[in-house]
């Protein structure tokens, strides 16, 4: 089966508690290959942006004030079924809920701060790829 790609966001509760390599090795030993990397501040615009589809949720502003609170690593993920591996290997929204071994079960703060975005779909996955990379910064 050819490989997918993924789109991957380490959150600012991650980076700060310098989990960026711990998150990364999870995602390699779960089958995933990172072909674009890059630790960025967002802007206000850019989180507003990402998380349009959550506008008229309750957290959305808060949303977009943790994702613009510190340093995040946005990344590209390349491996067979990449999203559903990616979900897999995060796991659940809510670390309440997510299962042993997976990435919000062990370093998820809170439902908010949970640590690891993952695209949920191959359709989402080239938008969100999109929105934070040109082609030539993508070395598979
Ligand atoms: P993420 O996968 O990045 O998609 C939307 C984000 O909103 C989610 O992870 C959480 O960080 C955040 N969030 C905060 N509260 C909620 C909630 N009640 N339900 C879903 N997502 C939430």
């Amino acid at each position: 089966m050819a490989a997918t790609r993924t789109f991957s966001i380490i959150k600012p509760d991650a980076t700060r508690r310098n989990l960026t390599g711990a998150i990364t090795k999870k995602l390699e030993d779960a089958g995933l290959r990172v072909v674009a990397s890059k630790r960025i501040h967002m802007t206000r615009d850019q989180a507003e942006g990402f998380y349009a589809v959550h506008k008229e949720r309750p957290f959305y502003n808060d949303l977009c004030a943790f994702m613009t609170s510190g340093p995040v690593v946005v990344q590209v993920l390349e491996g067979e079924n990449a999203v559903l591996r990616n979900r897999e290997v995060m796991g659940a929204t809510n670390p309440a809920d997510a299962a042993e071994g997976t990435i919000r079960k062990e370093f998820a703060e809170s439902i908010e701060a949970n640590s690891v975005h993952g695209s949920d779909s191959d359709e989402n996955a080239k938008i969100e790829i999109d929105f934070f990379f040109k082609p030539e910064e993508i070395v598979g």
